[in-house]
């Protein structure tokens, strides 16, 4: 099964969200706009909506993670489904039982979505593989294959800070091209979003081979890779995924790609700073940059809970047709 027929229902309705390739241009605003109508919601007092009253998803980790759990988990409340945690690096995992049954114990538990992360690639495709018809999987990161709902709340910030038209923006991502699953989800959504240049910046041990069939430009060279850039997109250096020695030291990593003040100079006056988290501060990039006026990467953590809102509430929506 491919990614499309995996992730659509017969309407071409979002069932699972595993990965942005295979999904398409009036699929990924559609999410947009849907975040949109939800960004009001976080913004009120009473922050609620009764769309997902009575469903129950479980936040399936086997991965840790902060920022991302928290925002599914806020998603999920504010849409007033009940939630819950299962730190499986902490529980089934270590006692010997395997991911099916696992999954075979929670769906007998009436479980409604799946919200997994998971260290291999492949993990929430292989889930999607084989729940109950009714039951919906979101990958909230696996391994370094995928991050969507990262990507989707990136593009979310892009298009409220730069506006709808992606054709005329230069976006580049620095950093650790190789091990990010962010930087992949990224790539393909501003493909499907049309985007004008994308660039990938970082040094060559750091780039995966088959990086010129992504659809995007390569620089080995900062100042080159930013030049008029509209929107930098940082990523951590992902210390635990490298294997060998991909870089001589964290302090020439930053000579040489960590993004200052005075190197910004080289990008549009009014650049946009974005990172996934969590920062390496002094090593990514200064806290002159990190902090300033131009930084929407704490704008980027509260898009999040929006976005996150989005996909749950339009992954839920096959579920009415399997009953009609
Ligand atoms: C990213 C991840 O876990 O893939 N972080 C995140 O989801 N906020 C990026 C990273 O770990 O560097």
């Amino acid at each position: 099964m491919n990614n499309a027929s995996l992730q659509l229902d017969a309407h071409g309705r979002l069932r699972h969200f595993l990965c942005i390739k295979g999904l398409n241009h009036q699929l990924l605003t559609e999410i947009l706009d849907t975040a949109e109508s939800f960004a009001g919601v976080t913004e009120q007092t009473v922050k609620k909506v009764p769309l997902l009253r009575g469903k129950t998803i479980v936040n399936l980790f086997f991965e840790a993670s902060t920022r991302t759990r928290t925002t599914f988990e806020l998603a999920a409340k504010r849409l007033s489904a009940d939630v819950l945690n299962i730190n499986i690096t902490q529980s089934s995992a270590v006692k010997g039982e395997t991911l099916l049954d696992t999954l075979r114990n929670l769906e007998a538990m009436h479980v409604d979505m799946f919200v997994v992360r998971h260290a291999d690639s492949g993990a929430a495709h292989f889930i999607a593989r084989n729940v109950a018809p009714h039951v919906s999987v979101i990958n909230a990161g696996d391994g370094r294959h995928a991050h969507p709902t990262q990507a989707m709340l990136d593009m979310f910030t892009i298009r409220r800070v730069k506006g709808p038209d992606f054709g005329r923006l230069r976006v580049a991502i620095v950093g650790d091209i190789l091990h990010s699953r962010v930087a992949r989800s990224q790539i393909h959504a501003l493909n499907l979003l049309n985007t004008g240049d994308i660039r990938i910046v970082a040094p060559k041990t750091l780039v995966p081979a088959h990086a010129g069939s992504l659809g995007v430009h390569v620089y080995h060279d900062l100042d080159a890779g930013i030049e008029g850039a509209d929107v930098i997109i940082m990523l951590r250096l992902q210390r635990e995924r490298m294997q060998g020695a991909l870089l001589p030291s964290e302090h020439e990593y930053y000579e040489l790609f960590g993004v200052t003040e005075e190197k910004l100079a080289a990008a549009c006056p009014d650049v946009t700073i974005m990172h996934p988290g969590p920062i390496n501060r002094g090593v990514e990039m200064d806290s002159d940059v990190a902090d300033g006026p131009r930084s929407v990467i704490l704008e980027q953590v509260t898009h999040g809970i929006a976005v996150r809102m989005a996909v749950m509430s339009m992954a839920m929506h096959h579920r009415k047709e399997l009953k009609e």
